[in-house]
Formats: structure tokens, C-alpha cells, sequence
């Protein structure tokens, strides 16, 4: 073994072609589109068709990675997934991409970070790389939370979408190492302020559990947009202080796109002028563990982010979790 750098070398993301507008939602819930827009910044999501599952978002967002950063299938040694909504509860969503794109030479697993699951995948994938255990990992976020939302539920229902987001981990000399710093973090006191209560061994299935929608996301909104904002502030401050920059040196940040005010709020804590600040909530909600890499992908293939830039991506999520890492593309 011998110590490797890291870099993103290709990134790719995918959404399901359906959209649901704020519109559509006031026809199911008692909503509007200007109680929703003022709260979150969100106007729609892409919703999943029934027969559209993790692992095919996952392996859309995969295929155009894997293109992007120029090597083949076979060359992938290691596929994480990042989601809190598997295909099945066993086994993991990476075997099952694995099958779907062909990876024949790659070992995977998932991993449950909630909303920041990414951004703890491109921790691990960086470290594995690092230590010069691999040479190309491909880390996806990937949700159908479609399917764990309690549809009949506004204060949750109107804020999330689906969709998947990828990026292809590649090693480099070591002198041309691009993973400049990062920060991983968790409280589980405050597990239960977000949530899916039931599915696993603690409740398992039951009539019960449908009957009472224990198997759909739970939410505390008030508890878990204070954790966020102050979760994803503190965490971005300290990947800069490990990396030896400042905000000034950083020319974007991607956070978690779970609400513009979320966001906004971390952007002004940590005095970054709101240019630099990426927003695409609107128009896909909160895909938690992709929400990430589609906006960081959607910014490349838009020409923001160019290489040689140096990027910030800071998320939060359940567990709670929360975290950030610092790239230069
Ligand atoms: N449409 C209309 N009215 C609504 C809706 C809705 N969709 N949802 C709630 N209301 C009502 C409530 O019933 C309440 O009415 P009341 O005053 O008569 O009781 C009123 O609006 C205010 O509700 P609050 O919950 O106080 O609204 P708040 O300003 O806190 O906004 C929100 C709610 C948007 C959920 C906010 O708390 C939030 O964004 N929290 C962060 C949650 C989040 O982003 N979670 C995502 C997962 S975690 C993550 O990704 C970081």
C-alpha cells in the first residue's frame, strides 16, 4: 500500500421524468403553493414512477458518471450507495446497481447517513483511496423517498422528492491531492426528531405499523431546521480549518438542498456572499442523500464549476448527522 490522492473525476445525476408542482399537492393536502414557496423555496419535485426503485436512479446517475470520468465499468473496484430508502431493507442497494450496470469487478455496500449520506460516502471513498487500498470508487446518493412519505401528511409530504447523484473517485500522485478537508459528525440524542419508526428490528412490520403509518417519514420541523442550520455551519468551520482556508478561498458551496431558508441561514453564518451559494431546491425538493451530487453535478454540466475551483459541500440529516467536505474540481 502506498498513500494516493484523491479527485472527483466525473459526476452524473438523474431524476424521474414526473413532475409534481405545489399546485398538484393542494389538490391532495390542505396546501398552496404560497404557504410552501414562502416556508421551503420549493415550487416542485420529480416523483418516481412505482416501478422505478433506488437502484435504477442510482443507475442512471452511475452511467453518466462512469462516462464522464472516462473509465469503463470494469475499472470500478467499489460502489457505495448513500440512501435511507433501499430497494429492500437486505441486501444493499450498491449490489443491486452493480448488476444493472454491469460493475462485474466491483465490491459494494450501502450506507445510512440520512441526508448526509454523500457527503460521509466521499469521506470513506476518499480515505479508501487515500490509503491506497483502491483507484476507483463510484459513490451515489440516491432516494425514493416517494415512497416513505406519509402522503396524507402536509407538514412532510410537500418537501421531499426523488432522484439519484454520482460521482467516480479516482487516484492521483499524491502531491495532486484534490480531498483538501472535511468534517464528519452525529448526535444520536436527537435520533428520533427525524425519522422512520418502524421496518427495522426495533418495530418490525405488522398491521399495526401500517395502520398507525409508523413506516413513514416523521419530523420535528422546527427541532431539526435549528440542528441544520447550526449542524451544517459548525461543520463547514471546521473543514476549513482542517483544510487551512477561509470562506474566501472557497468559490462555492453546495449544501443540502432541503429548504432555501436552511440554506440562506448557513450561507450567512459562515459570510458567503449568496453569488457563491448553489440553489436548485425548487425545482427537485429534498432528495436528502442526493440532493448533493444532482446539485453539484447540475452546476458542472451548467459550467459553474470549473476545474481548479474549490468547492464546499456541507449537508445534514438524521441520525442526526451532519458534515462537509472540501474539493478542488
Ligand atoms: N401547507 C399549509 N400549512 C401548513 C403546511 C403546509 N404544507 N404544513 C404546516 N402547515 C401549517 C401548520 O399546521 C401550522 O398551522 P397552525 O399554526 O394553525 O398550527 C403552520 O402551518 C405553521 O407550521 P410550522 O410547523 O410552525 O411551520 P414552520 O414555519 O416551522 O415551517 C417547515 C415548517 C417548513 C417544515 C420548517 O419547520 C422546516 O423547514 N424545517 C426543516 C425541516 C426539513 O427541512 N426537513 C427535511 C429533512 S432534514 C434535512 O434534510 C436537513
Amino acid at each position: 500500500m502506498k498513500f494516493q490522492g484523491v479527485k472527483i473525476a466525473g459526476t452524473g445525476s438523474y431524476v424521474p421524468e414526473k413532475v409534481l408542482t405545489n399546485d398538484d399537492l393542494s389538490k391532495i393536502v390542505d396546501t398552496s403553493d404560497e404557504w410552501i414557496v414562502t416556508r421551503t423555496g420549493i415550487k416542485e419535485r420529480h416523483i418516481a414512477e412505482d416501478d422505478q426503485f433506488t437502484s435504477d436512479l442510482s443507475s442512471e446517475a452511475a452511467l453518466k458518471a462512469i462516462a464522464s470520468a472516462g473509465i469503463t465499468v470494469e475499472e470500478l473496484q467499489l460502489i457505495i450507495v448513500a440512501t435511507l430508502t433501499p430497494d429492500k431493507t437486505f441486501p444493499n442497494t450498491a449490489s443491486l446497481v452493480q448488476k444493472k450496470i454491469g460493475a462485474v469487478n466491483a465490491a459494494c455496500f450501502s450506507l445510512e447517513a440520512g441526508c448526509t449520506g454523500f457527503v460521509y460516502g466521499l469521506e470513506v471513498g476518499a480515505g479508501m483511496i487515500g490509503s491506497g487500498l483502491y483507484k476507483n470508487i463510484l459513490v451515489i446518493g440516491a432516494e425514493k423517498l416517494s415512497s416513505v412519505v406519509d402522503w396524507t401528511d402536509r407538514t412532510t409530504c410537500v418537501l421531499f422528492g426523488d432522484g439519484a447523484g454520482a460521482a467516480v473517485l479516482t487516484a492521483t500522485e499524491v502531491e495532486n491531492n484534490a480531498y483538501l478537508g472535511s468534517d464528519l459528525g452525529s448526535s444520536g440524542e436527537q435520533h428520533d426528531i427525524l425519522h422512520i419508526p418502524a421496518g427495522g428490528c426495533a418495530i418490525p412490520f405488522s398491521q399495526k405499523v401500517v395502520d398507525e403509518k409508523l413506516n413513514t417519514l416523521q419530523m420535528n420541523g422546527k427541532e431539526v431546521f435549528k440542528h441544520a442550520v447550526k449542524g451544517m455551519s459548525n461543520s463547514a468551520t471546521k473543514a476549513l480549518e482542517e483544510a487551512n482556508l477561509t470562506v474566501d478561498d472557497i468559490d462555492w458551496v453546495v449544501a443540502h438542498q432541503a429548504n432555501v431558508r436552511i440554506i440562506n441561514a448557513v450561507g450567512q453564518k459562515l459570510n458567503v456572499p449568496s453569488e457563491k451559494v448553489y440553489i436548485n431546491v425548487d425545482r427537485f425538493g429534498n432528495t436528502s442523500a442526493a440532493s448533493v451530487p444532482i446539485a453539484f453535478d447540475e452546476m458542472i454540466q451548467k459550467g459553474l464549476v470549473k476545474r481548479g475551483q474549490k468547492v464546499l459541500f456541507v449537508a445534514f440529516g438524521g441520525g442526526l448527522t451532519w458534515g462537509a467536505n472540501i474539493i478542488e474540481y
